[in-house]
């Protein structure tokens, strides 16, 4: 689907319910559990994040959560339908601005060393690789290795 009108806005705690629709879009049943979650951090006062809307309809988000001068990127997701068109690197790119006005000097972020799409995103994106944690990711019987990838703020 090409999208034609769309536009980002910061995610507030009314953003909650289209935020968890979406990660649930992406993730479908594997992670339902987890959406929950998702909904909960909407709501909460480290977190923040950005939604991206084509026309009313809700299509990606980026949630981080803060502790201090560091921030954290909990989930960046692009339902399928609307993917390769620019929409997930901006969604970064606007995190990271929010990022920097809420006083963050380092961005850190969890990714699967399978998920070449979004490596190919943060590496592109001024994150670069700090680490890696064996066996990080565990659904079902699949179990996987998470690499670590840190962005300074200027
Ligand atoms: C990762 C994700 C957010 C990217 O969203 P998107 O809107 O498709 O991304 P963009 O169109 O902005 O692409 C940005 C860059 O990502 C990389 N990329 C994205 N999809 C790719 C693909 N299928 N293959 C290779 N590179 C890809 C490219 O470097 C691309 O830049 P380019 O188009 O200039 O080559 C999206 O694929 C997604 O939601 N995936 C599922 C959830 C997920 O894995 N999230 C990351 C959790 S850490």
């Amino acid at each position: 689907m090409t999208v034609h009108n769309i536009h980002y806005t910061p995610a507030t705690r009314g953003h909650a319910e289209a935020i968890t629709l979406i990660f649930c879009d992406v993730y479908g049943a594997d992670r339902q559990q987890e959406s929950t979650v998702i909904m909960k951090l909407c709501c909460h006062s480290t977190c923040f994040g950005v939604v991206s809307f084509d026309a009313d309809y809700p299509v990606g988000f980026i949630l981080l959560q803060q502790a201090a001068n560091t921030a954290d990127v909990i989930e960046l997701c692009v339902r399928e339908s609307v993917r390769r068109q620019g929409i997930g690197r901006h969604l970064l790119e606007q995190g990271l601005h929010l990022a920097s006005k809420h006083g963050v000097s380092r961005v850190l972020l969890e990714v699967e060393a399978t998920n070449k799409s979004a490596y190919k995103l943060y590496r592109t994106s001024g994150f670069e690789l700090v680490g890696k944690r064996p066996n990080y990711y565990r659904q079902r019987a699949k179990i996987s290795d998470a690499l670590v990838l840190k962005c300074h703020l200027s």
